[in-house]
C-alpha cells in the first residue's frame, strides 16, 4: 500500500512541471473517484464535485447540513523561472529567451540542468491550451572556474538579470514560432514554465529520501487529492483547496487572499440553508489544515535550527507554531491534531524557527483571518527548500496521506 502510493507522488511529480498540471492532475484523480467536474458555483452543487480556475482548483464532498467544514488547503506553485512575453535574444551567436524569476529562487540550483518548457498557450478565442515538451530543450550553464577565480573565496554570486537567461541554440526560431511548432496552437499568449525534466527518484542506501522538483508544495497537494479521493461520507463537509501563488504572496483570484474558498464556503452553507447564526457556528466548529513543506534539520547546518523543534525525515509530519503567527496553529489546534494524529498511528514533530532566524509563511494564516475557520499547519520536513531539486523522506508523504484522511473523517 505504502509503495503503490508513494510511485503515485512520484508519477504525479513527473506529470506536473507547472500549477496548471497540478490542477489538471488534481481533477484526473478527482474524476476516478467519482468528483464531478463543475465550471460555476452559480447552481446546486453536487455532492462530490471541483472547480478548477487556471491553477487554482477547490473541490468537496459535501455532508449534512448539521455537520461543520474540514478544510485542507495547499498550494500548487513553486519557484521557477518563466518566460518572458518578448523573449527572442541571440547573444554572441547564441540563441537565448529572456526569463523572470517567480518567487524565491535558489538560483544556484537551475545551473547546468537540461530544461524543459511546460505551461499553457492560450489562442484568439481565449481558450487555454496545455502543453509540456519533457525533453531538455535549454540549458543556462555556469561559468567555468577559470573565468571566475574569486569564486572559492567570495562564493557563486549571481546577476538576477544578466545570468539567468538559458541557451537553447545557435539558429532558433523565434519563441512563438517553436511554440506554435510544438502545441499547433496559435498563441495570442502564454505562461511557459522551465523545468528540470529529470524524474523522481528514490535516493539512499534503503532509499530513504525522495528527490524531486517542486515537492514544496505539490507532496502537500497529491496528499490532500489522495485523501479526499478515498474519503467516506459523514455529517462534516469535506473541501480541498489548492492555490497558486502562495510563493508571490497569495494575492491573486487564485491565491489564498482570493475568494477561491470563501465563495465554497458560502456555497455550501447556501445549499445547507443555514441561516446567519448557523453559519456562525459552523465556522467555529470547523477546522482548516493548511499543509506546507517544513524545513528538516540539515546536518551541514544544524546550527541553523532550534534544537528541540528541528524535525528529522521520515519521523512523521511536522506541526508548524509561531508564536508571531506566520504560522496559525494555536495550542488548541496542535492538541486537535495531536489527537488525529494518534488515532492514525501517525507520528508527529514539531518545527519552531530560531529566535534569530525569521520562518517563512503559509496560507494558513491568511485562510484563519479571512473565513474564521481556526487553521493548523502542517508540513512534510524536507531540504533544499526552492532548490530546482529538493528531498524528503520517502515515509513522510504516505504518513501525511493518512493524517489527512483522518482529519476528514475525525
Ligand atoms: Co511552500
Amino acid at each position: 500500500m505504502a509503495e503503490i502510493a508513494l510511485h503515485s507522488l512520484m508519477h504525479w511529480l513527473d506529470q506536473c512541471p507547472t500549477p496548471f498540471h497540478v490542477v489538471k492532475r488534481a481533477g484526473t484523480v478527482l474524476s476516478g473517484a467519482g468528483f464531478v467536474a463543475t465550471t460555476s458555483l452559480s447552481d446546486d452543487l453536487p455532492t462530490k464535485g471541483y472547480l478548477s480556475l487556471d491553477g487554482a482548483v477547490v473541490a468537496w464532498h459535501l455532508g449534512k447540513p448539521s455537520g461543520s467544514l474540514r478544510i485542507i488547503g495547499a498550494h500548487t506553485d513553486s519557484p521557477n523561472l518563466r518566460v518572458r512575453p518578448n523573449p527572442d535574444l541571440i547573444t554572441a551567436g547564441w540563441s537565448q529567451f529572456g526569463v523572470e524569476i517567480y518567487g524565491g529562487v535558489l538560483l544556484n540550483s537551475w545551473l547546468d540542468r537540461d530544461l524543459g518548457v511546460a505551461g499553457r498557450v492560450v489562442d484568439a478565442a481565449g481558450d487555454s491550451h496545455l502543453f509540456s515538451v519533457a525533453s531538455p530543450v535549454a540549458r543556462i550553464p555556469q561559468l567555468a572556474i577559470h573565468l571566475d577565480r574569486e569564486i572559492s573565496e567570495r562564493g557563486l554570486v549571481l546577476d538576477r538579470q544578466q545570468h539567468m537567461n538559458p541557451v537553447w541554440g545557435l539558429n532558433a526560431p523565434s519563441f512563438k514560432e517553436w511554440l506554435l511548432s510544438v502545441t499547433g496552437v496559435h498563441a495570442v499568449a502564454y505562461d511557459a514554465h522551465l523545468f528540470d525534466v529529470t524524474p523522481a527518484q528514490l535516493v539512499g542506501n534503503k532509499q530513504e529520501f525522495l528527490a524531486s522538483a517542486r515537492l514544496d508544495n505539490q507532496v502537500s497537494c497529491w496528499a490532500a487529492v489522495e485523501a479526499l479521493a478515498t474519503s467516506q461520507s459523514s455529517d462534516n463537509s469535506y473541501i480541498v483547496v489548492l492555490n497558486d501563488h502562495e510563493e508571490v504572496g497569495s494575492e491573486s483570484s487564485r491565491g489564498a487572499a482570493g475568494p477561491l474558498l470563501s465563495n465554497i464556503v458560502s456555497r455550501i452553507a447556501d445549499q445547507h440553508s443555514l441561516s446567519g447564526g448557523a453559519r456562525f457556528d459552523r465556522a467555529e466548529q470547523s477546522w482548516c489544515l493548511s499543509a506546507d513543506n517544513a524545513h528538516a534539520i540539515h546536518p551541514n547546518y544544524t546550527e541553523r535550527h532550534e534544537p528541540l523543534h528541528a524535525p528529522r525525515p521520515n519521523a512523521g509530519p511536522a506541526l508548524k507554531l509561531n508564536g508571531n503567527q506566520r504560522y496559525a496553529t494555536s495550542a488548541r489546534g496542535a492538541a486537535h491534531l495531536t489527537t488525529v494524529a494518534n488515532e492514525a498511528n501517525v507520528p508527529l514533530q514539531t518545527f519552531v524557527s530560531r529566535n534569530n532566524m525569521p520562518c517563512g509563511s503559509t496560507i494558513g494564516p491568511i485562510t484563519d483571518t479571512t473565513l474564521g475557520i481556526e487553521a493548523i499547519d502542517i508540513g512534510v520536513p524536507q531540504l533544499s527548500m526552492h532548490s530546482a531539486r529538493e528531498m524528503c523522506g520517502s515515509e513522510d508523504p504516505v504518513m501525511l496521506v493518512k493524517l489527512m484522511q483522518n482529519f476528514l473523517a475525525n
